[in-house]
Order: structure tokens, then sequence, then C-alpha cells
């Protein structure tokens, strides 16, 4: 069917992907179908996928093409971020499903499914009809597959088959020239298994053409945490711990674990969020200034600061940290039920849905600065937030200023607004007496620059396609991150998580953490 021309890209959109084989394997589970798809279409809504650009997926499913392109229109149809990036016009809908197809593997039983996936990689697309060789080469060229065509594979699948599917993906001639492979966190349970999974897969793909993905990287804020940084002058001389008193930094979610307790119970809170992304933050936020916007020079100076957290491990570890599941309860007037009550739980489970900890990021810059961490499921809201907060001033001048504990606020939040706020004191109006109240400078993204922002996995799958690995975990920073988490988890053995009531804030020793220092976490943000 001919392709109808591409859209224009909107003002600030990244650039065109270039032309690419796009094979995800569990192409049909959940997060090819709430994630990966959803982001591919909005990225073609944009006019930024090459007009020779094929989605493959792999899944056992013994489905064909047609049967595929039913699934994905279905799963595309109710998605959030579809939805709220407005409609799709019927035909970039048909260009896009036009491009999707199905080759069903099974990894044990793999059958002729290693040939048909081999024969379709190999066949040149056979779309669009007439506007293909004019768009391909319009788009930066990616060397790979024939033709010139990059080819990524994307692992949707529990890491412990990353070594294997790379195996024999070599093993049937299909990781030759310059193809890429994306790895889903987490990657591993610990250092010892991540280090294995590494091993397996740099057997086959070079640390060059591994690209491991942690989503909160592709958020816009995220991104503009490194602008605010590194494009203006203002922060960096207070960027130290001469003027900052401690930072938070908060993932919360009103879900549950849901449908997917298999894959939680190994996992928990800590090696599900803290491991990647919530570290990946605190690297943002700590990191030294790059000497450029280049992959290798941002991922030194990310690693840089895993490497200089204090390990925490034993009784330190068990003092600085806290650890919650949620029970059953009422959470916006609905009664839900507890984790361990959730469908294929075992009733009896010491896996933790919550985590708050105290970090130290023993360097010059943060010498005594705590970093708390805190992230929880089936919490009051959705948000995710940086909270770095300045000292005091060193003396009151103004009436009742000395009992308001009211310091200056960095507030970056990373969703479900993307803004950043400056909480300052500011005059009271009124000719009575001079009083103060706090009041916000604020960017809010979305409202400056009056463009939609992309969902974190278009910017990633652009990126990848591209060959760009600046927002992509180097391997020796996933290492770096278990060498920290290993001790804790390691420390937690044996111990019970504290039970939290859904909707609320999380468990009791959260608020201790911070409150033995005299802090506290920055609840009010959260209810603007
Ligand atoms: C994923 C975790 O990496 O991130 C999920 O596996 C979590 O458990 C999700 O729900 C949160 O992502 P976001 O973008 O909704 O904050």
């Amino acid at each position: 069917m001919p392709a109808s021309a591409p859209a224009t890209p909107p003002p600030g959109a990244a650039r065109s992907a270039a032309p690419t084989d796009l094979v995800v394997f569990g192409g049909t589970g959940d997060l090819a179908m709430r994630k990966l798809l959803p982001a591919l279409l909005l990225c073609e809504k944009d006019g930024r996928l090459a007009p020779t650009t094929r989605i493959v997926a792999v899944s056992r499913d013994g489905i064909g093409d047609a049967d595929y392109r039913g699934k994905a229109e279905a799963a595309v149809a109710d998605n959030p971020s579809v939805l709220r990036a407005g409609a799709v016009p019927a035909p970039v809908l048909r260009r896009f499903l036009d491009r999707l197809h199905h080759v069903p593997l099974d990894l044990d039983d793999p059958g002729d499914g290693w040939d048909r996936l081999h024969a379709l990689l190999e066949a040149a697309p056979d779309y669009p009809a007439g506007d293909g060789a004019a768009g391909e080469a319009a788009a930066d060229g990616a060397p790979g597959a024939p033709g010139g065509r990059g080819r990524v594979y994307y692992l949707a699948m529990p890491p412990m088959l990353f070594g294997r599917i790379c195996a024999d993906l070599e093993a049937h001639g299909l990781a030759g020239g310059e193809s890429r492979v994306v790895l889903e966190k987490p990657l591993g349970r610990d250092l010892e298994s991540a280090r294995e999974i590494n091993d397996a897969v740099g057997a086959v793909f070079s640390e060059r053409r591994t690209f491991r993905i942690d989503h909160y990287l592709g958020k816009e804020t995220v991104q503009n945490l490194l602008a605010l940084r590194f494009a203006n002058m203002f922060l960096e001389p207070v960027w130290n711990s001469r003027w900052i008193d401690h930072v938070q930094i908060t993932a919360a979610e009103t879900v549950g674990v849901g449908t997917r307790h298999g894959y939680y119970d190994r996992s928990g809170a800590m090696r599900d969020m803290v491991q990647n992304h919530l570290l990946q933050l605190l690297c943002l936020i700590a990191m030294e200034p790059p000497s450029s916007f280049d992959r290798e020079a941002v991922r030194d100076e990310k690693v840089k600061v895993l490497q200089s957290l204090a390990p925490l491990a034993g009784d330190g570890a068990l003092h600085n940290t806290a650890r919650g599941q949620y029970r059953a309860g009422t959470q916006g007037g609905r009664e839900v039920t507890g984790y361990t009550g959730e469908p294929g739980a075992d009733g009896a489970s010491s896996t933790e849905t919550f985590v708050a900890l105290e970090a130290a990021v023993a360097n010059w810059r943060w010498a005594g600065v705590p970093f708390y961490l805190r992230t929880g499921k089936r919490m009051a809201r959705r948000y995710s937030e940086i909270v770095v907060q300045f000292r005091d001033v060193p003396h009151p001048i103004f009436p009742g200023q000395g009992t308001a504990h009211a310091p200056n606020r960095l507030v970056i939040r990373l969703q479900p607004e993307e803004t950043i706020r400056l909480h300052m004191l500011a005059k009271e109006p009124g000719a009575g007496e001079l009083r103060l109240r706090p009041a916000p400078l604020e960017l809010s993204l979305s409202d400056s620059f009056a463009v939609r922002s992309p969902d974190a996995y278009e910017r990633l799958l652009m990126d990848v396609m591209n060959g760009d690995p600046t927002l992509f975990m180097r391997r020796d920073e996933v290492e770096a991150a278990w060498r920290w988490v290993d001790p804790i988890i390691g420390a937690w053995q044996g111990t019970d998580p504290e039970p939290y009531a859904p909707g609320g804030t999380g468990p009791r020793g959260a608020h201790d953490l911070l409150a033995r220092s005299g802090r506290a976490w920055h609840e009010g943000e959260m209810n603007r």
C-alpha cells in the first residue's frame, strides 16, 4: 500500500531517525504494547520515522502480520500517551501499521523461526511505493544491515535471556555489521548476574553497539536538568555543600504491582527503581560538568558519582534505609488489595514495594549533604520530583522570619507536570507590617515552549536508531550501581518490610529517617 507523505516535524522535535529494521523480542508483551508501539506511533505522527523503517515483532505467538497489526491497533487506540497527543489521522495510523511485521519464534523450540526472521530482514522493504529513496537519502544514514539500513534488536524480555538471544542472533548470522542491541532494565539482580549478562552480550555486541535503556533518562525534564545545570551560569557557584542543605528525589506511584507480581516479587523496589532510575537522577544532580555533551564525557562523569557513593552495609544500611510493603486498604475512596493479596502472590512475601534511603556522595562538592531517595507503589499521588534544598539564611532580619522555616528550594518536577520551580520568599502585598510569603519562580516547560513533550521512549528509540548512546547506561555505570546496592539488599536479609497504608506517604520509618536530623519530606509539593 503506498504510504502517505510523512508529516512535517513540529518545531523542537527530534531529527528524523535513520532507516532501520527495529526488531522487538517480546513483541506482544506488556512493554511493547504499552510503551514501545505507542512511542513509535507518535514518532510516526511527527514524521520522524524514515519511510522504509520496519518494526518486526518477535514472540512465541503463532500469529501473522495481519493479526499483529490488529493487536497493535487495539493497544495504541486507548494508550494514554497517544490520547494525550491528540487524534492520529487515519493515513498516519495506516502507514504505521503497514510497517509492522510479526515473526513467531519460540526460543526453546524455534522451528523455522530464525530462518523466517533472517529472510524477512535480508529482504528489502517492499514499501513505500514511491517516496522511499528520497526519504532515506534525507535521513541520516546509519550503516548496518544490508542496503545501509540500521538494525536494532530490542530485548523486551527477562534479562536472563539476553545472553542467549545474542548468541542465537550470532549463530544465525544476524548480529553482524553495525547492528545494535537494546537491553531493558533491570540488568540482572546483583553485580554478579549483571556481569554475567554483560559478558554474554559483550561476546556478541561490542559496548559501542550495546544500548542499556533507563527510560528515566529519556524524560524531558531529566534532560532539562542537564540544560539547567550546564547551560546557565547562576547555579554552578551555589551547587555544592556550602549552599545546599540536602537533596530529595522521589518517584511515587499510585498503582500497585497488578499483574506483574511474578517479575516484581523477585525484584522489589530497590532493584526495580532505585538501582537504576533514582540513582541515575542522583548522578545528574551530583555530577561534575562534563567537558562536552558527548556520549563518553557525560557517562564518565556519571560513573564517578556512583563510585563516590559512601558504601552502606550491615547496621549502617539498616540505619540509613526504610523499606515498606503496602497492605490492603482504601485508596482514593476505593478498596485495594495488599501486596500479598495481588494476583499470583503467595501471601507471605517480604519483597519491598517502598524504599527510602539516605545516601552520601563522598567527594569535595557534596561532603555532608544527604541525598534522600524515596520510591513507592500505592502512594497518595503519582509524581516524580527532585528537590534541592538550600541552606537557611545565616541571620534573619524580618519579623517572624526566624520561625518560618522556608529556605530556598529548587523543585524539578518530572511528572505529571514538567516544571522547574525555584521557591523564594517574597513580601506579602499590603501596607501593613512587612510579612514574608513563599512564592515560586516557575518555568513550565509545556507552557513556555508550546510543543508537545515527547514520551521518554520516543526520544530513546530515536536515539538508538541514530546510534547515539549518550542517554543510555554504560556497562561500568550499571555495575557501579549494583556494587553500591548489593550490600544494602544483603543487610535486609531476614528482616521484614514495614507495612504501610495505601494512599499515603509510605511507612513511618521513611519519615523517621529525615526527622532524626530535623528534616522532612516535601509532601507539600505533592499537593499542589
Ligand atoms: C519501570 C518499573 O521501570 O518504571 C515500574 O519497572 C514502574 O515498576 C515504572 O512502574 C515507572 O515509570 P514512570 O515513567 O511511570 O515513572
